[in-house]
Formats: C-alpha cells, structure tokens, sequence
C-alpha cells in the first residue's frame, strides 16, 4: 500500500497561500501562554502585554478560569436562546450588581455589542416621537473607535476604518472629546443618543476627563438623550475600576462591554439601564450564540478571580510607579517619547516617530505591545501582572530605546 504523503508546511506559509490578507500581523507564532507570558513556536519567551488587545484579563490559562471552562465544556456547551441557562442568569446578575439596576443583553464580540446600543438609541427615539426615522441622531466623539460592523464603522471617524465602505449608515455626527461645547451644538430634535468611549483605545489612548462625562451626563438629561458608554476596552477592570466611567461618579443609561469579560473566551453583552431596559421586546433582537453556558461560565470565571484576587486594587496600585517609571521614559528619550497617557493598565507611550518601529524593536527584545492610532505604542498587561512584570517592561521599553541612541 502506498504511504500518505504527508507535507509539512509552516504556519507562515499557510496563512501566506490561505488565510485573508485583512490584517497586518507580526512575523511571530505562538503556541502557548502562561499568565503574562506567551511562547512562539521556536521556543521563544515574551511578556504579553498585548494581552489579545485587552482581552487576556487573567493572563493565559488562569487555572481557576481553565477548570470552569473545562468543567461546563463537559456539562452543558450550547442550547440556544429558546431556553435558559443557569450561567447566563447568574452573570446577568453579576453585571447588574456592578452596573447599577436594569437588564443584561448577551452578544459575542464588542462590534455586535455597540450594534445592540445602536438599536437601542434608535427604539429610544421612537419613544420620544412616538414615530420612526424622525429621532436616531448619535453623537459619538472624534477619534473613536467602536468596531467594524456598519453601525460600528458609521460610528467610527477614521478614513482608514471606513475608506471602501461607504455609503455608511446614516445619523452618526462627532463633537471633540473633552469639549462639550462641541457636542452641545450638534443636539436638535433628530439627537437620540451620546455613544463614548471613557477611553479612546485604537484613536490613541485619549482619556474623557470626569468634568466632561459629568457635562455630558447633564446635557442628555437636559435634552433626553441616552448616554451609552462603550467599555468594550477599558471596563472589566482594566483601569483599576470594574467600568472606567465610574471614576465620573456618573450614572449612564448603556454600557457595551467584551473584551476581558470572557477573559480570552468571545463573549459580549450589553447592559441597559431599567428606564430603556424594556424598549427591546421578543422580537427586536438577538444572536444565536448569545450567552451560552459556556461563554457564560468564562466570564463568571473572569468575575470570580477579580473579586478573589483583589485586581482592581491591584491595577489601582501598582499602575501608578508603573506609569510613572513609563513617563521618565519622556524625560530621558525626549528625541523618542513624546509623553505617556493613560489610566491602570490601559497606557499609550506616545512616540515622535513610527510606533509600528516601536512595537517591532520592543519584539526583538522578549516584550509585546500594540499600536494605536497617531504614533502610540500601547501596553495592556493582563489585570493580575505583577510588579516586577511592569518593572520588566519599563526595563525592555528603556533598553530599546538606548540602542537607538
Ligand atoms: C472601544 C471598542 N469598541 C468596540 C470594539 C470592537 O470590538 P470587537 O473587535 O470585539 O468587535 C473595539 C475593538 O477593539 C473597541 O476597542
């Protein structure tokens, strides 16, 4: 009998011939992850804070998150939105506990969260008129980034996001970040919503301060707008609190959030303050993969190991000599670093040059970072990163810049 022929082809050379070209990856495999450190497949060590753009929360394989996912993944994995699932009640009342009364919508990923925020401010303008297409209007903020579905794009004020793609859904418009006069002036009786980020995470890591979240908690009740917040980047504790905006002191009517709720697991979902929680109906929305019980079961995991662990405390604390030790980087490369931005482990080092130069020479020396719009390199540590983790980065940043001295 003949032998199979077997090919061995690489990684590389399999996303080269098959795997769409709509990203710009880095020249690196990796096949296994530990807490803040990932492996490439030629036995290389990094430390990763990239952490999947912010999704890691725990780091790779938190051994409390692997025996949930494992344990549920051999009881109950799928069974569709026709029926309930313990897990998917128990997080809906996880969330609500830190979100403030009102309902809990399921999804799988950030874009389709902020779609279901879309739909919302619309179904919020047919209360207010009492009739369709009269009162959709969203301000959303300059920079932003809020995914790459329509409504996500429309959303979305980069050419780059939405060069090809045009014509876009219609009733979106942009005032500055930070400059509430800006989004005063856009309000008229077509105005639905204000959609923000707390903060900008792709645009560049520019952070909303608490006087304008507080200015433009005011105008919605003023006009009776919903302010929806997507938190799909810097929530589930990033910033040192469970939701970044809660350092406002403000109350919001929406939140979209994913990312680190799943902890590496997709899951998204949207929370919906309980005046608007009942504008959606049976009917008006829904996915099929929406909170399964096992999606659902990685993100009580996630929840769980926050609380037990203590890491909004931990982000609160050990951010501040990390950002600081990050801004010295400022003072002693002031050819490369223009300044360091940011809150908890959501940081943005803004580079004179090319930030892309930046992630590729920090690669070469073990750290892994990204970019974000305008020259940022950003780092996003899992929460649970230890001191002499950041201390390490602060190090490779440091010695990556020297070499170019
Ligand atoms: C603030 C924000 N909103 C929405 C999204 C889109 O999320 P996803 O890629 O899960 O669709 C992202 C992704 O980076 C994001 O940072």
């Amino acid at each position: 009998m003949d032998e199979p022929t077997i090919v061995r082809t690489s990684t590389a050379e399999l996303y080269d011939a098959h795997v769409l070209k709509n990203y710009a990856r880095a020249p690196l495999t990796l096949v296994r992850g530990r807490g803040a450190q990932v492996w490439d497949d030629q036995g290389r060590a990094y430390l990763d804070f990239t952490s999947g753009v912010a999704v890691n929360a725990l780091g790779h394989c938190h051994p409390h998150w692997v025996a949930a996912v494992q344990r549920q993944a051999g009881e109950l994995i799928h069974a569709s939105n026709l029926f309930r699932n313990p897990n998917q009640g128990e997080l809906a009342r996880r969330l609500v506990g830190r979100a403030g009364p009102g309902r809990v919508f399921f999804c799988n990923s950030g874009a389709e969260a902020n779609e279901a925020l879309i739909k919302l401010a619309r179904l919020h303008g047919v209360r207010k008129t009492g009739v369709e297409g009269q009162c959709f209007k969203i301000l959303c903020a300059q920079h932003a980034f809020h995914g790459r579905t329509f409504g996500g794009m429309s959303a979305t004020p980069q050419e780059k996001v939405q060069k090809g793609f045009r014509p876009l859904l219609p009733g979106f418009e942009f005032g500055e970040l930070n400059d509430l006069a800006s989004f005063a002036a856009r309000i008229d009786a077509g105005t639905a919503a204000i959609f923000i980020e707390t903060i900008q995470g792709e645009g560049g890591i520019h952070v909303c301060t608490p006087e304008f979240l507080a200015g433009l908690r005011k105008l919605c009740d003023r006009h009776d707008l919903l302010l929806m917040i997507d938190e799909v980047q810097c929530g589930i504790g990033r910033t040192g609190n469970f939701f970044a905006f809660e350092q406002a002191g403000i109350r919001v009517d929406a939140i979209g959030m994913a990312k680190g709720l799943g902890g590496g697991f997709p899951i998204g979902a949207v929370w919906i303050g309980e005046r608007s929680a009942d504008l959606f109906h049976p009917g008006t929305h829904g996915t099929t993969f929406g909170g399964t019980p096992l999606a659902c079961a990685a993100a009580l995991a996630v929840l769980d190991v926050i609380e037990k662990e203590g890491l909004l405390a931990h982000v609160s604390r050990e951010s501040i000599p990390w950002i600081a030790a990050l801004g010295r980087l400022a003072q002693d490369f002031p050819d490369s670093v223009l300044g360091v931005r940011g809150r908890g482990f959501l940081v943005g080092v803004q580079m004179a040059g090319d930030a892309g130069i930046c992630v590729a020479e920090l690669r070469e020396r073990g750290l892994l970072a990204a970019v974000a719009a305008g020259g940022v390199v950003r780092l996003l540590p899992p929460l649970n990163a230890t001191a002499a983790e950041l201390a390490r980065s602060v190090e490779i940043f440091r010695s990556a810049l020297s070499a170019r001295a």
